[in-house]
């Protein structure tokens, strides 16, 4: 299975799980108890230290054979507090551009994956009637960083944002939580001013939502479509227009007549608790397809384990799916895996999603076989069968 020529191969992660200190965005006080929300197992501390280690972050995936590096700047370090833009915090992110293209990798830049600064959640945060015009001023306030990137995500999986704008509700097991109307709004409209403010400075954009491959059993058609309709379906029906959207897949969710059914016993799961199912990406690649109709990049894939070699399988499945994707005519572009490092998973650091290790007290970096492997993909362009 050979990709066309010019598919891009890298993998993602996000600022606030791997950078460590990120001490003024709403997660970490919530973390600690500063802000409402519910209790963590462990507090994200100084993560992977990737906001001083990223030079070596990049250089291993760049010498494994990836050719892009989808990373997040952090609204809570450049604009930390309302209307003030950190000059230093933009420079930050500008020597992360400038090393990554250094090093032969194309860096896709997310403007807000999860973590908003302190003021802003204090001030209602995504509830706010401000709150569109707010992101769209950081989102101006950013460009300097932007400067010689391409590829520009707006907003992560806004599906989650509008769940997590509910400080109580945590990441779920099985289906979604049906997110706040509301906040959905707001997601749109901040989507569509970024949009404009990004492509005005010569940027692709778009956004990337989380697919949950929702699998009606016979009969529960209608409840499925329903169920995926507030939770998935606006969210990709938002980027009609857009240069690209962005699929992020893990797991299944199967609906019956009442919603989301359990997992079933004999079914393999993962570190997140979530079903192995390495076909989910190719479902959120059609339905991204058919409801938006622009290019589709995979801006996460990937699977909690702490066996490498089943790594290697799920992402050798997951490609499977996305090369049948490409047979069948849809225009997929790329391919990032979740996650280049181990990573703080929104609460705990057990889950270990990285292509790279690393040592909680010296950080020290040690790859994973399975880096190695995607890198070999990503130079012959080719899936070779196992
Ligand atoms: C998020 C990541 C998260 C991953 C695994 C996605 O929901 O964008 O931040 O770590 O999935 O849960």
């Amino acid at each position: 299975m050979t990709f066309p020529s010019g598919f891009l191969w890298g993998a993602s992660t996000a600022a606030h799980q791997i950078e460590g200190g990120n001490v003024n965005s709403d997660w970490w006080q919530r973390e600690w108890g500063h802000l409402p929300g519910a209790s963590v197992e462990s507090p994200s501390g100084d993560a992977a230290d990737s906001y001083h280690r990223y030079p070596e972050d990049m250089a291993l995936l760049a010498a494994a054979g990836l050719d892009t590096y989808r990373f997040s700047i952090e609204w809570a370090r450049i604009e930390p507090e309302d209307g003030w833009i950190s000059r230093a915090a933009i420079d930050h992110y500008r020597r992360m551009v400038a090393t990554a293209l250094e090093l032969g990798l194309q860096p896709m830049i997310t403007l807000h994956h999860f973590t908003n600064p302190v003021w802003f959640a204090r001030d209602g945060g995504w509830h706010s009637d401000a709150a569109a015009e707010r992101f769209a001023r950081y989102a101006e306030a950013a460009l300097p960083a932007l400067e010689d990137v391409d590829l520009v995500c707006t907003i992560n999986e806004p599906n989650m944002v509008s769940v997590l704008a509910d400080p109580e509700v945590g990441f779920p097991s099985i289906g979604l939580p049906p997110g706040v109307p509301a906040v959905t709004e707001t997601l749109v409209d901040a989507h569509r001013r970024a949009v404009q403010i990004v492509r005005g400075a010569g940027k692709r954009a778009g956004w990337s939502v989380a697919t949950q491959a929702y699998q009606p059993v016979p009969g529960a058609e209608a409840v499925a479509a329903a169920y995926g309709a507030s939770r998935e379906d606006v969210f990709l029906d938002a980027a009609t227009g857009d240069d690209w959207v962005g699929v992020q897949a893990y797991t299944r969710t199967r609906i019956g007549p009442d919603g989301p059914l359990p997992i079933d016993d004999a079914a393999e799961r993962t570190l997140t608790g979530w079903e192995y199912y390495p076909s989910a990406v190719g479902e959120g690649i059609r339905n991204a397809w058919a409801r938006a109709g622009v290019p589709v990049y995979v801006t996460e894939n990937g699977i909690a384990t702490a066996d490498d070699d089943r790594r290697i399988d799920y992402t050798r499945g997951a490609l499977e799916a996305v090369a049948s994707c490409i047979d069948d005519g849809i225009d997929v572009r790329g391919y990032l895996h979740w996650s280049a490092l181990d990573n703080y998973e929104w609460g705990s650091y057990r889950p270990t999603f990285g292509l790279v290790a690393w040592d909680r007290d010296t950080f020290e970096r040690h790859p994973k076989p399975s880096l190695a492997w995607l890198g070999e993909v990503a130079r012959a362009n080719t899936l070779v069968p196992a």
